[in-house]
């Protein structure tokens, strides 16, 4: 009678942290990289170049056959910041692939190379975009070789379209960027890149068109000073200063703008403004007034990525729950409104970076990144993982599924049009429960 009781109490917590919905797609314990020989890599082994214990995979993104992965160069030993696996290998753990090649990713060559990349983002025209660092090493060891660059690659053809680096005034001597945000308009010409710079607090803008950058500032990118305490698989450390981080766009509302939605690292808050702003270099200066804090998302609320659905629907990851979040545009921003949509106490200990692909699967990386930082990983173990799950799948009997009978208050106050106005992205609405009364 006791062991049973035993049994069906270890079942149930087994359920409730096993992942329920997410597919395991690929695992490591050790990341690996291919070289053109088996002499070239062991001469890379003798030489220093190559310590596939210093790899730690931070950013994902999928297109057609390829899952891209990059690494960036914290310390020694990593041959390629760049790099993607064939998303059907027939082994669970193929290594990876410099992205276009190795050439490509020399450290240091400004120019031509690529020296250390987090996050990156494939468009809607096939192309692949690319935030270089300039960097070697992390916190306060870190090296600027190189100028912060925009790198765009052709995916169609493997080529770099164009690289484009940052003006002296988009950055600071605190600056640190990882993510990126992009968004096409009409044409593939007609595009914008958008750059959270966490530690230097501010948002680079990069018009693809007009081959020009400019820098917003303001103080909702700044951390809430009592949000900067985070305790993860049992390790408590502080990432106090940590400002703007994650960022996702809306998708295009009737009048061809879009919503970015942000959060500061440490911070449990959301916030938002419409690209109209952002795109608009001269309102740099003039624009306070145009960025919208909405609520908070509860406790344990931390983020580090972000991404959102053609239907407006946000993922996100839960860094101190183990867990990937969801919340509808449709719904307002509180914490009744979120819902955890998948957590694992093992398996997903730090989920660094969630994307949807154009089938509409929500892909996840998870790679114990405060366990590599603080104290070392167990090459024994099983440390990196990717997962995926359709996005329905993930939603389903949660909050953020998408009913289709949604009533707004007072809709035709702002000129709603059910047929072709997503209402709720419009800025107008996310700012009135929440913003100021005086607006
Ligand atoms: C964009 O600007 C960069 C300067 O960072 C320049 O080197 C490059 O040639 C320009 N590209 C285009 C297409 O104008
Ligand atoms: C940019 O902002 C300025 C200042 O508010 C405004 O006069 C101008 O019309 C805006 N430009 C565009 C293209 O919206
Ligand atoms: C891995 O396991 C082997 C055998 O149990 C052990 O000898 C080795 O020290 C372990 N390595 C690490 C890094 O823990």
């Amino acid at each position: 009678m006791c062991s049973i009781w035993i049994l069906l109490v270890y079942l149930n917590l087994d359920a409730v942290t096993a992942t329920q919905k997410l597919q395991k797609h690929f695992e490591w314990k050790i990341l690996d990289f291919v070289y053109p020989s088996e002499s070239a890599k062991l001469k890379a082994i003798f030489t220093g170049r190559l310590k596939p214990e210093n790899a730690l995979p931070v950013g994902i993104e999928i297109w057609q056959e390829k899952m891209f992965v990059t690494v960036p160069r914290w310390r020694e030993g990593i041959p390629s910041t760049l790099n993607y696996v064939p998303l059907h290998a027939t082994v669970k753990d193929p290594p990876l692939i410099p992205y276009p090649d190795m050439e490509s990713n020399e450290l240091g060559d400004c120019r031509n190379g690529l020296s250390t990349v987090y996050r990156i983002h494939v468009d809607e025209c096939d192309r692949l975009w690319v935030l270089d660092t300039g960097t070697f090493g992390i916190e306060k060891t870190t090296q600027n070789p190189c100028p912060y660059a925009v790198n765009v690659f052709d995916l169609r053809t493997d080529r770099r379209i164009r690289r484009y680096e940052f003006r002296p005034e988009d950055t600071n001597s605190r600056t640190f960027i990882a993510n990126i945000a992009v968004e096409v308009g009409r044409t593939c010409d007609d595009a914008y890149a958008y750059f959270s710079d966490e530690l230097g607090y501010g948002l680079v803008v990069y018009s693809y068109a007009d081959n020009k950058s400019w820098r917003f500032e303001h103080s909702y990118f700044m951390p809430d000073p009592l949000k900067g305490d985070f305790t993860i698989n049992g390790r408590n450390f502080q990432w106090g200063e940590e400002g703007i981080f994650g960022m996702s766009l809306s998708p295009a509302r009737k009048n061809g703008f879009r919503i970015l939605y942000f959060s500061p690292l440490a911070s449990e808050r959301e916030f938002a403004v419409s690209t109209e702003i952002l795109r608009n270099s001269s309102r740099v200066e003039d624009s306070y007034h145009d960025f919208y804090h909405l609520e908070e998302r509860g406790p344990n609320g931390h983020t580090t990525a972000r991404v959102m659905t053609a239907n407006g629907v946000q993922f996100f990851n839960l860094i101190d729950r183990n867990a990937i979040g969801c919340w509808n545009t449709r719904n307002s921003y509180e914490p009744k409104n979120i819902a955890v949509v998948d957590e694992d106490v093992e398996q997903l200990i730090f989920p660094c970076d969630v994307k949807v692909d154009r089938d509409n699967l929500l892909w996840v990386m998870s790679d114990k990144m405060p366990d590599f930082l603080l104290g070392g990983l167990d090459y024994n173990d099983t440390n990196f993982r990717v997962f995926f799950a359709p996005v329905d799948v993930m939603i389903k009997d949660t909050v953020c599924e998408t009913k289709k009978a949604v009533v707004y208050p007072n809709p035709l106050q702002f000129g709603y049009d059910p047929l072709v106005h997503n209402y709720p992205n419009d800025i107008r609405y996310i700012s009135r429960p929440f913003f100021s009364p005086y607006l």
